[in-house]
């Protein structure tokens, strides 16, 4: 009888330990939640929405937020692409909204007392399951559990991004077999081809889950700070924006280096004054459009992604000759509404206030730091080196009406990789007949890389060409000829 008790009792308590079990396991699982509907869009949405957390780091004390899309076309053979907004410190609610996301907000209509929101016809979710990944950490609504885990640099957070990934397939081990991609614009040049190189090693090392990494995309990605910023001198040649005789008298006035040129040099010095006199006014992510941001100054500092952030929303709906920047502010109410962050699943208490850039760790020329970042890699060519010794695809596109990071730096910096030319040198690629920018094509051994520019676009290419960046991109995952 005593016996009959005791195992009873047993069974009890392993019954409890089953329970605690089960639950802890729930608690895992409820940091991933399927989104059916969102404030602003009426009904169910009509694609498959993921949000959540993953921890990464020491004691998983950086919380990195992600929202998930699963692929609209073939999700069990579409690739499966990570996508990084850059700045370092843009949300990627940007890109979810204004470059490559199922959804677009609409400027002038209002709808649960939010911006409402239509369907994104050209969309990468209709051809990749895609994550939209807030990181370094306090993007977006990533956050972190203790104050020590808050600053990141270039080399921390692409070891965290590549750990979340790995964490992330873990977690979803029905995309361990589709091919995977790590993408992202901007900024992220410096740390797209840092992770993926990440990823080819940790699979060399064995570690789980092997992900089935195929390669990397960047668009107009600063990758060698220096000559990236000194390309805008060529380029602005290049787009008739000064003269031939401005452009070679300062050539060699400063020996061929503007970002770094020697203060005591007076010739040079007047020069990048005349220089910056005659570009000042224009719009550097995109040459054609209205300027906003009157403090351009082509060639001795870096002009932050976005402006400051906090600027209060104007009541009247934008004009189109308004500046594009604008349109990315309609986001910020959206995101900081109460009812948002309950459908995503936000925790609460994380993040204070949603912002499309956090300025504590915008990228400036010149400068080694920000509060919450260190800039601890000047330039990612060593990477895409490494890379070019992988089996290994790469797709480099480029807005060639961008001066901020220009496709004159973006091409040499692929020449210096010493690949071979192989299907395209500087040949035109189309989109329903027109005329869309130009191709080149590269290869050594079992790596290729295909240059792309898309003719008229600006920084953020898919964001002022979005069809043809889709059919650009279709192409290239279907391993078509672009
Ligand atoms: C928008 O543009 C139109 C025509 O250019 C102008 O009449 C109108 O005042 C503008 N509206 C705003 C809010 O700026
Ligand atoms: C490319 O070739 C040049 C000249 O042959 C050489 O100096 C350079 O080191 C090479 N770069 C790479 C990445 O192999
Ligand atoms: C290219 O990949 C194939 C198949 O994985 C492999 O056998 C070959 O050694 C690779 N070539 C080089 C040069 O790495």
């Amino acid at each position: 009888m005593k016996h009959t008790t005791n195992s009873l009792l047993l069974m009890y308590t392993e019954f409890l330990v089953f329970l605690l079990l089960f639950s802890t396991t729930l608690l895992i699982a409820s940091s991933q939640t399927i989104v059916e509907t969102l404030p602003g869009y009426p009904g169910p949405l009509p694609f498959k929405l993921e949000t959540g957390y993953i921890g990464v780091g020491e004691d998983e004390a950086v919380q990195l937020f992600y929202c998930f899309v699963e692929s609209e076309g073939n999700p069990e053979e579409d690739p499966l692409i990570v996508w990084l907004a850059g700045g370092p410190g843009c949300a990627t609610l940007r890109s979810f909204f204004f470059q490559i996301g199922p959804m677009q907000i609409q400027y002038d209509n209002y709808m649960d007392n939010v911006p409402a929101l239509q369907l994104h016809p050209n969309s990468w979710t209709k051809v990749a399951n895609v994550i939209y990944l807030d990181a370094p950490t306090q993007t977006g609504y990533s956050y972190t559990k203790t104050p020590e885990a808050i600053r990141s640099s270039d080399t921390s957070s692409a070891a965290q991004t590549a750990e979340f990934l790995r964490k992330f397939v873990r977690n979803h081990p029905k995309f361990l077999k589709n091919p995977m991609y790590v993408a992202g614009i901007s900024y992220s040049g410096i740390v797209v081809p840092i992770i993926t190189e990440e990823l080819y090693k940790g699979n060399d090392e064995g570690l789980e889950p092997i992900l089935n990494i195929k390669g990397y995309m960047a668009g107009n990605p600063l990758t060698d700070k220096s000559l990236d910023i000194n390309s805008r001198f060529e380029y602005a040649y290049r787009l008739a924006l000064i003269s031939k005789d401005l452009y070679e008298s300062t050539r060699k006035a400063c020996n061929g280096d503007y970002a770094n040129a020697d203060s005591n040099n007076l010739q040079c010095m007047s020069n990048i004054y005349e220089v910056n006199k005659r570009v000042k006014g224009i719009y550097t992510q995109q040459i054609l459009e209205p300027d906003c941001d009157p403090a351009t100054n082509l060639l001795t500092i870096i002009i932050p992604i976005v402006r400051g952030n906090r600027r209060a929303l104007q009541a009247n709906p934008i004009n189109d000759s308004i500046c594009q920047g604008y349109y990315h502010e309609y986001a910020i109410p959206w995101a900081n509404d109460e009812k948002v962050k309950k459908a995503l699943n936000i925790r609460k208490g994380t993040v204070k206030e949603w912002t499309l850039c956090n300025m504590d760790m915008q990228y400036n020329y010149g400068k080694q730091s920000m509060p919450s970042y260190e800039f601890d890699v000047l330039s990612s060519v060593e990477y895409h080196k490494k890379l070019s010794k992988r089996n290994c695809r790469a797709l480099i596109f480029s807005g060639d009406h961008d001066m901020m990071v220009s496709h004159v730096g973006t091409y040499n910096w692929i020449n210096s990789l010493n690949l071979t030319i192989t299907y395209n040198n500087w040949d035109p690629w189309y989109v329903k007949g027109q005329h869309a920018g130009y191709k080149t094509t590269y290869a050594r051994d079992n790596y290729s890389l295909a240059f792309v520019t898309v003719k008229g676009a600006g920084h953020t290419a898919p964001e002022f060409k979005p069809k043809e960046c889709f059919v650009m991109v279709k192409r290239w995952f279907a391993h078509k000829p672009i």
